[in-house]
């Protein structure tokens, strides 16, 4: 049978469209996998990789992080998968700068460790919201040590357990604020940090409370009601015992970090984990560092979770996806509507 061929959503130079053309089919090296893509999903950091071409190694590129998929070609010392199987993955272009780790292409590669079974009765188009902002979830909460996120910006460092598959789980008495709950990256740590036993108090819209309750948020606050600070510091007060970890700043706009900051000033200080670089100047009793949502720390969360989690409900395929068209030509205009904003859902592409 002859070898499938390939196609891609291109990357010419910054600034410019995405041009659909041929590419090369990739091949599996080791501890990797060649996915052929059902479905791909939009990332805001794509917007500004197509921008700015910012994170861009070599040119043309194929960027694109959310991938899902059958495994094409498994790599020669790859045990966990085999071909054929259905899987959700993470594409690492963004710190390869290699195309064929790109998303936006009919077949990728990405890391066997970054990738996980998708349980049959979950469609690709489900599955696929997940990958990035699992990744950047467990970022986000189970660093133990700071690394480097940029020159001079070191990773938060929370700590904290991975999520479990125990059900009920048990209450670690810690309460973690989530700045912007319905996001992508913040709706996914509200799922882990509840399913690791943490009480997430959210920060949303209206519209959006319900979505982060079911995410798992404990309580919700209006992120326009101007005493937001105010009703987030009477909240987190009447834990009572329990230990507060901090703010996960999922928005990180000055108004997030006001806000952020005066919250952390009234219940003596704690972690600022923030998704862009954080306020240059903080109090000595506050942790800052920005997430790099690629890092060996999710590891044990891809192999030991994320399957059984997504089998069992515990994991949930949120926010919920929005289905752009189907085909790589449809990707421009996802990327378009990423731009203009979205509201608790994912923006898809069928391929
Ligand atoms: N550093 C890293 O490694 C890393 C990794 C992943 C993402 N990021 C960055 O993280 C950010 C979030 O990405 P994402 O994909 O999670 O975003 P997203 O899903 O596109 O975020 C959209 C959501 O943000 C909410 N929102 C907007 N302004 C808000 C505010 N002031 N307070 C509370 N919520 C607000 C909106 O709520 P409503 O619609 O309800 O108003 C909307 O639901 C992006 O800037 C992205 O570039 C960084």
């Amino acid at each position: 049978m002859a070898a499938p061929t390939n196609q891609a959503a291109w990357l010419m130079k910054a600034n410019t469209p995405l041009q659909v053309g041929d590419a090369p089919l990739p091949t599996a090296g080791p501890g990797k996998l060649v996915v052929k893509n059902a479905a791909i999903a939009i990332n805001p950091l794509d917007c500004h990789m197509q921008d700015s071409g910012v994170f861009v190694q070599q040119w043309p590129t194929i960027f694109g992080c959310d991938v899902a998929g059958e495994v094409y070609e498994v790599g020669p010392d790859v045990q966990r998968f085999k071909k054929g199987d259905r899987i959700i993955g993470h594409a690492i272009n963004l710190v390869s700068g290699s195309p064929q780790d790109g998303a936006f292409a009919l077949y990728t590669v990405i890391p066997a460790d970054k990738a996980a079974i998708l349980p049959d009765a979950i469609p690709f188009t489900d599955g696929v919201v997940v990958p990035m902002a699992l990744e950047a979830a467990v970022c986000v909460l189970s660093l133990k040590v700071p690394g480097v996120a940029m020159p001079g910006i070191p990773t938060p460092a929370l700590g904290l357990p991975y999520p479990s598959l125990q059900h009920p789980v048990l209450s670690l008495g810690k309460t973690l604020v989530v700045y912007g709950g319905s996001s992508s990256v913040g709706s996914m740590t509200t799922q882990l940090a509840t399913a690791a036993g943490i009480d997430v108090i959210s920060i949303a819209s209206t519209h959006n409370f319900d979505f982060s309750k079911r995410c798992g948020a404990v309580q919700v606050f209006d992120y326009k009601d101007p005493s937001v600070a105010d009703k987030v510091i009477e909240a987190v007060g009447k834990t009572g015992q329990h230990d507060f970890i901090g703010i996960f700043d999922a928005i990180a706009t000055p108004e997030t970090y006001a806000h952020g900051l005066a919250i952390l000033a009234k219940l003596g200080g704690g972690h600022l984990a923030c998704v862009h670089p954080p306020p240059a100047e903080v109090p000595a009793n506050v942790k800052a560092g920005m997430i790099f949502a690629v890092n060996d720390v999710a590891t044990p969360v891809w192999r030991d979770y994320v399957t059984p989690a997504l089998q069992a409900g515990k994991l949930q395929c949120l926010p919920p996806r929005t289905i752009v068209g189907k085909g790589l030509e449809h990707i421009q205009s996802a990327l378009k509507q990423s731009k203009a904003g979205v509201s608790a859902t994912k923006l898809v592409v069928e391929l």
